[in-house]
């Protein structure tokens, strides 16, 4: 039977190529994922951390083998790995976005130790995509994803590739393609039997032969129908369905290899005759953000709990339908998470603009079969991106991606993103970058926006009040534009999440202000537009998901010639009572006029100068907001505020004492009502207490201590070691009280 062992713990780390040189003891001790260097959140250089060095594990078999194959699988090394077992080396294995696994049966010891070296180049290398000219995003470094042990029988399932249809009928169909391997010697007369979980009628097992050469391969297509009709997979019910195969061999008891896969019965498609994405047969507009998945001070190298947390702050905080993997494959932990909670994914392959030599393009193309084949499972995966974002047309390079992508997945199109409408349209989806502050007719169909926003108006946290106000604007109007265009599937903008990049681009700091959240994911008012656009539920107790986030930092100066005029609030409420201190202004409704297509249309209020005079009158802001005359949410903001207090809250009370687990801790300056203050500048001191009966830390502080506040508020991150226990964070910054939290370490 197969073993699947986690294999990030007891790595050791130097960064170098030291190869055997240099004793163990001098290496550091790690846990994967890892990334070669801690940096600063912004102000570094490339060469910091982009560099080769040298990964070291010695490890006793955790199982013995009788007679079993045994692999190594990488989900992710970044950029270039060596990896050699026992003296024996492997051929350097490029591309450090999609996984690769070494079969080391025939260099393992049973008894004894095993050494395992990794030679990791994390520099730049132009025979790597993305690599080969400039490049709008960090790679990072490291072997940043998980690393796992295998071990299969001789004949085992190399990958299971499941499709559905009929899915709206009584009895939903399935078909499964289970691609088999045999690495013995003599032929596998077997079967094949398939389970189906999540079902509301049991299923009949079904067993299907299974016939493999010695040392060959075979394709067994697996048929079945569900016995009722079936829960499917949507935005608000993302079920899942289980597909277990186990392939046995005659006559014999014990299974050789069993698999388990999610997957949804769901129907997802761009029309060619109306332009539209429908989700299981209702039209929807697409509405999302681009991600990059890097993060403050980690790179790239984040844990399967941070990787899951974008997608909820995507999907919860964000009211985001859809996001992009820019621009490449992402973790496999984030996507998981997209299935779980109903976020569409539009993937791509690793590139920025450039195309290399023909071997450059071949590496392209085998992030292209390694991207689908690891993926194409996951429903919440709706189009393939087969093209290098913003390259030029290269009609050879891009009809082979194509052609690759449908012969690995046929139900989902292909897109290609570029920055010109007038190009050979080779994909299945027209998906365009429009930087024109609009969006531009389009000429083919079906056509999606994939970036607008970005560089045409960076903005940073703590920017004048009227920018920020109007990057949401800029925001709300495209995608206001987009619900408008009946003939556009959708719009996603650029992007997310502020990230670090080279100083060819960016703001000089290493940083692009682009997000609609910084980089620790921590909302601009850009992000309250977004969150706005959710439809607000009623659960028979209480409004859920209501939002009420007026777009001011509520000073009577910070804006040119004085005031907040207008008062721009993002709200999916219908009514919005504004009051100044006890004094009443007005109730107010969403301006209609000038977004007339959003789900929920901004609040514009004018007049403000009238109360909010210069020099005089100025008091705090209180909105109410309601729904159905109901009162539901409220918002205070404090005229004047000093700083009066120092938050600090850890997105998880508890972490697994793994090594890797990790969570955010956001701090901030605020006033009374905890809106946090931008101009503070105040220096955060740091002290994480709790140790190991050895005396070591039980977890690690990860981020800059002390923190240098710009904007009012930034994160760091804990990290667990191995042992269980608590730790207490304290945080401490002039002139206010102390803060401090506990994080449980199981
Ligand atoms: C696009 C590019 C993105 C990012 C963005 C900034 O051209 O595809 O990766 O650089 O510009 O606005």
């Amino acid at each position: 039977m197969r073993s699947l062992i986690p294999f990030n713990d007891h790595w050791l780390f130097w960064p170098d190529d030291v190869g055997n040189h240099l004793h163990d003891d001098a290496f550091a001790r790690v846990t994967l994922p890892h990334t070669h260097k801690i940096v600063p959140h912004h102000n570094f250089d490339v060469s910091e951390y982009a560099f080769v060095s040298t990964y070291r594990k010695r490890f006793m078999l955790p199982e013995a083998r009788g007679g079993r194959r045994v692999f190594l699988d990488f989900d992710g090394a970044m950029m270039a790995a060596t990896v050699s077992l026992n003296g024996h080396e492997f051929p350097e294995q490029r591309g450090g976005y999609v996984p690769f696994s070494l079969d080391i049966s025939d260099y393992l010891r049973d008894e004894g130790e095993n050494y395992l070296v990794v030679k990791l180049d994390s520099s730049e290398r132009p025979d790597i995509p993305p690599f080969g000219y400039v490049v709008d995003y960090l790679a990072f470094s490291g072997i940043y994803r998980d690393v796992w042990l295998r071990y299969v029988e001789p004949c085992y399932i190399r990958d299971i590739c499941i499709t559905t249809h009929d899915i709206y009928g009584d009895q939903p169909g399935y078909e499964i393609s289970v691609r088999l391997v045999n690495s013995g010697d003599s032929d596998l007369d077997g079967d094949l039997a398939c389970a189906i979980g999540g079902s509301s009628a049991p299923q009949r097992p079904q067993s299907f032969a299974a016939k493999v050469p010695a040392r060959g391969e075979a394709l067994v297509k697996v048929r079945g129908r569900l016995e009722a009709a079936a829960r499917l997979w949507s935005l608000d019910d993302p079920y899942l369905h289980s597909a277990t195969l186990t392939l046995g061999q005659k006559g014999a008891a014990l299974p050789l290899d069993r698999v388990s896969e999610a997957f949804g019965f769901r129907e997802a498609y761009f029309s060619k005759d109306d332009g539209k994405f429908y989700l299981n047969g209702q039209p929807l507009k697409l509405r999302g953000l681009n991600r990059h998945q890097t993060y403050p001070y980690i790179g790239a190298a984040a844990s399967a709990r941070l990787q899951r947390k974008d997608a909820d702050i995507l999907k919860y905080e964000l009211g985001c339908n859809i996001v992009r993997t820019s621009h490449y494959p992402q973790s496999p932990h984030f996507l998981q998470r997209c299935d779980e909670i109903g976020l569409l994914v539009f993937e791509e392959i690793p590139g920025w603009q450039h195309i290399g030599d023909s071997d450059w393009q071949a590496l392209a193309l085998r992030d292209l079969r390694a991207m689908i084949e690891r993926d194409r499972n996951h429903p919440s995966i709706i189009l393939w991106g087969v093209r290098i974002n913003e390259s030029p047309d290269n009609s050879a390079f891009y009809e082979a991606s194509n052609t690759l992508a449908a012969s690995l997945d046929s139900t989902r199109p292909t897109g290609g993103v570029r920055n010109f409408l007038k190009s050979q349209f080779l994909e299945g989806v027209f998906t365009f970058n429009d930087f024109s502050n609009s969006i531009q007719p389009p000429i083919y169909r079906p056509h999606l926006v994939t970036e607008y926003g970005g560089h045409m108006f960076p903005t940073k946290p703590w920017d004048q009040e009227e920018r920020l106000v109007e990057h949401a604007l800029r925001h709300a109007r495209i995608q206001d534009t987009s619900y408008g265009m009946e003939a556009i599937a959708g719009a996603i903008g650029w992007c997310a999440f502020d990230y670090n990049t080279h100083y060819h681009l960016g703001s000089g700091d290493r940083m692009c202000y682009h997000g609609v959240m910084d980089i620790f994911r921590l909302p601009k008012f850009a992000a309250d537009f977004y969150a706005s656009q959710q439809e607000p539920g009623y659960d028979g107790v209480r409004w859920q998901g209501v939002v009420l986030r007026a777009a001011t930092l509520w000073t009577m100066g910070d804006r040119n010639a004085d005031g907040v005029d207008p008062l721009v609030v993002f709200s999916n409420c219908e009514e919005v009572d504004l009051w100044f201190g006890s004094s009443y202004h007005g109730r107010f409704r969403p301006d209609r006029a000038q977004f007339p297509h959003l789900p929920y249309a901004p609040f514009v209020i004018p007049g403000l100068t009238e109360p909010v005079l210069w020099g005089k009158n100025f008091q705090d802001l209180h909105l109410v907001g309601y729904i159905g005359g109901q009162m539901v949410a409220e918002q205070r903001i404090e005229a004047g505020a000093i700083p009066s207090q120092l938050l600090l809250a850890a997105d998880d009370a508890e972490l697994r004492a793994d090594g890797q687990d990790t969570t955010r801790v956001v701090f901030k300056l605020t006033d009374k009502y905890g809106n946090r203050l931008p101009y503070t500048q105040s220096v955060v001191t740091f002290d994480l207490r709790g140790t190991a009966p050895d005396g070591s830390p039980l977890a690690d502080l990860l981020g800059e201590n002390p923190f240098a506040l710009m904007g009012g508020q930034a994160a760091l991150y804990v990290r667990a070691r191995h042992t269980p226990g608590v730790v207490t964070l304290r945080a401490v910054t002039p002139r206010l009280p102390e803060a401090s939290i506990t994080i449980t370490l199981k």
